[in-house]
């Protein structure tokens, strides 16, 4: 089952750039940004160690802030991007839909955040065989003006690159920030034409479910808490729900493979994606996610390869950009 699961080319919808690098590539990312002569790379190793000795969760989410760091230059977050992009090829990821929060410090500014992510891309789907867009993110715990700036940015730059940027990502914390004040520049994004993919129900919230739901979506992260009523909302709207075991279970957010809402959704046969969300922060790959249902929902080959086929139709690719996956998809599957 495994190599048949690496080796299906696959559909990746809910993907942040900084939580997808795997260890080794953030040790390779730290190289170059430090030099492997520094004293900045060799302290970097040592607070790795803790990590590779069965990490626990606050050491899954310090993996954050250690990417925060390396990815704040435009050399380091162009590297990240293009390292990221590699992973998820190597994974035989082919069409990946990369989301991060563009950041401005005093080595960058958002725009250049967001044009050295894009020009990234541009060269990691000319390396490999990996068709990828990217989603803007707003972080949830960061002022509305914010969100508004990167909104107006996406919308500006999207005019020269509507292949690359195509929806608007709604993430972070889901303890801080409320929704009611993202609405009016989310409806913003959604009136420029981007396809919206918010972290809606990812904790037990239901005064800003209902929020949500009201407000649409096309496509919704983690629904944990959706509930049976929210999940009829979602296949009756054709919502799918990204589901990412790994993460929510590692997270604490749903207590164990076998009780995760995957298995509701599969009986309700409501729309869903399986997805990683951070596989770097959670070490796991897509293949890994896929296996993971297997075991957990027994799951079988073809019914692996129509999650894949849910995942195209449900991205934000173009016509022709679905048609060609599906024929990949069948290539492979003729090939078995
Ligand atoms: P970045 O946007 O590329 O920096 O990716 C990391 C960021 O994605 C985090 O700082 C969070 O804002 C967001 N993020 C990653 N995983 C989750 C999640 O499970 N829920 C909500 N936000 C998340
Ligand atoms: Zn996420």
């Amino acid at each position: 089952m495994i190599n048949f699961l690496r080796g299906l080319p696959k559909v990746e919808l809910h993907a942040h750039l900084n939580g997808s690098l795997s260890i080794e590539s953030i040790k390779e990312l730290a190289e170059k940004v430090y030099g492997q002569q520094s004293e900045e790379f060799a302290e970097m190793c040592e607070r790795f160690i803790s990590f590779e000795k069965g990490a626990n969760l606050n050491d899954c989410f310090q993996k954050f802030a250690f990417v925060h760091e390396l990815t704040s230059t435009p050399q380091g977050l162009d590297y990240a991007t293009q390292l990221a992009i590699r992973d998820f090829a190597r994974d035989n990821v082919m069409y990946l839909e990369l989301r991060t929060t563009p950041k401005s410090n005093g080595n960058m500014t958002r725009r250049a955040y967001l044009e050295t992510v894009i020009s990234a891309i541009k060269r990691g789907t000319k390396q490999h065989e990996i068709n990828v867009k990217l989603l803007p993110s707003i972080n949830r715990s960061e002022p509305v003006a914010v969100a508004e700036e990167t909104v107006a940015l996406a919308t500006e730059i999207a005019q020269n690159e509507p292949d690359i940027v195509v929806g608007i990502d709604f993430s972070g914390n889901p303890n801080q920030g409320k929704f009611s004040e993202f609405a009016p520049v989310l409806e913003t994004a959604r009136k420029h034409g981007f396809k919206l993919a918010i972290h809606c129900a990812e904790i037990d919230n239901p005064v800003e479910i209902r929020e949500m739901l009201k407000f649409g979506m096309s496509r919704c992260g983690h629904g944990t808490y959706l509930g049976n009523s929210g999940f009829a909302h979602m296949k009756q709207y054709n919502i799918p729900i990204e589901c990412c075991l790994t993460s929510n279970v590692k997270s604490g957010t749903v207590s164990s493979f076998g009780s995760h809402h995957l298995k509701q959704l599969l009986l309700a046969d409501a729309p869903k994606v399986l997805c990683t969300d951070d596989c770097g922060v959670f070490d796991t790959t897509l293949s890994d996610e896929f296996l993971l249902a297997t075991e957990t929902f027994g799951l079988t080959q073809s019914q692996c390869i129509d999650l894949i086929i849910e995942a195209v139709q449900h991205s934000f690719a173009t016509p022709e950009e679905k048609l060609k996956m599906k024929m990949q998809v069948y290539a492979y599957t003729r090939r078995q």
